[in-house]
């Protein structure tokens, strides 16, 4: 049983035992089309899988992971005290491309990252790659919060941390994610590759950005997340579709789309968990999720069978 690597929002560990519970008790391969921290297929650790991500550094990060974890580390353990001085012999000891000035070791290192082209100007570079996957982790583990967030113009700008002694190595996490993920199909694009790569007694698990609760919340920056309601359409769509060629599909959103995924056919249920959809503390709550799937009663894998697996 491998854990996920980076800290990531929408992180699935705490809802776990309730998408097992709705897997089938057996199925060939295994598909997670919005993979990001990737907390159920770290847990699950399928011998045959295909995991997608829209975001490139994100894909470059788990490449390097599962092809070069030992390289990985070895430059892992190379970075400095987030609070350190700059290290002069790289870029941006001084000050940012903006003109800001760096006066820590965190600073420059975010700096670095921010210059480094991806999506479609990816360097070939296998240096390049290991390095970009490196401060992504790095900067994961070290950052206020430890959560990912860019600008509108793509720039990741979450200030430094405080950890009395952050540990951004993480061999042991590193090595077991790379056994994980061995013989798995890396892809970075759209969710909708899965109609081509599940088959019938293949298993797929969705978990999409969410909807929105109420029309109240914030749209605007639901869609600067990248997936807007035409997308939320298009999963339908999606999830219709491989149910009619026998793939197994369990999902989970926001409790909006409740009625939508059970007019589709799918058995729907509320889960309770609490997520945090607004970054204002004050706001968060007990928000409610839904989990759909197609998997008839008789064939899950059951609330019981998980928590054997304690033994
Ligand atoms: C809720 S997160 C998944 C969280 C994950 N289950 C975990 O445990 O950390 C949704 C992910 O979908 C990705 N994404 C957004 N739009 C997408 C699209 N059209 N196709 C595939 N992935 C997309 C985002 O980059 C994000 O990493």
């Amino acid at each position: 049983m491998a854990k996920p690597v980076l800290k990531w929002a929408g992180g699935k560990r705490q809802l776990l035992d309730a998408l097992y519970a709705r897997f089938p008790e057996t199925f060939d391969r295994y598909h997670e089309p919005f993979f990001g921290g990737g907390a159920v297929f770290f847990d699950l650790e399928p011998a045959a899988a295909t995991v997608n991500d829209t975001n490139p550094r994100l894909v470059n990060f788990y490449e390097q992971v599962r092809d070069r974890p030992e390289a990985l580390i070895a430059r892992l353990r190379e970075f400095r005290d987030p609070e350190a001085d700059p290290d002069p012999e790289l870029a941006f000891a001084e000050e940012t491309r903006r003109g800001k000035a760096v006066e820590q070791y965190y600073y420059q290192q975010r700096a670095r990252f921010n210059e480094r082209a991806y999506a479609d100007a990816w360097p070939d570079d296998e240096g390049d790659r290991l390095e970009e996957a490196a401060l992504l982790l790095y900067l994961n583990r070290t950052c206020y919060n430890g959560l990912y967030r860019e600008n509108s113009d793509g720039g990741f700008n979450v200030p430094i941390g405080r950890y009395a002694d952050p540990d951004w190595v993480q061999a042991e996490r590193v090595r077991a994610a790379a056994r994980a993920l061995a013989g798995t199909e890396l892809r970075n694009g759209d969710f909708s590759y899965v109609l081509d790569a599940a088959e019938a007694g293949d298993l797929v698990y969705f978990d999409p950005p969410y909807e929105p609760m109420s029309p109240t919340a914030d749209f605007a920056e639901y869609s600067a997340a990248g997936f807007d309601r035409d997308d939320q359409e298009r999963l339908l769509e999606v999830a219709r579709e491989l149910d009619e060629r026998g793939v197994a599909v369990v999902l989970s959103n926001s409790g909006v789309t409740y009625d939508r995924y059970e007019t589709a056919g799918f058995s729907v249920e509320r889960e309770g968990a609490t997520r945090a959809i607004n970054s204002d503390a004050s706001s968060r709550g007990e928000v409610d999720e839904i989990v759909a799937t197609n998997v008839p009663p008789e064939e899950r894998r059951g609330p019981d069978q998980s928590a054997l697996d304690e033994y």
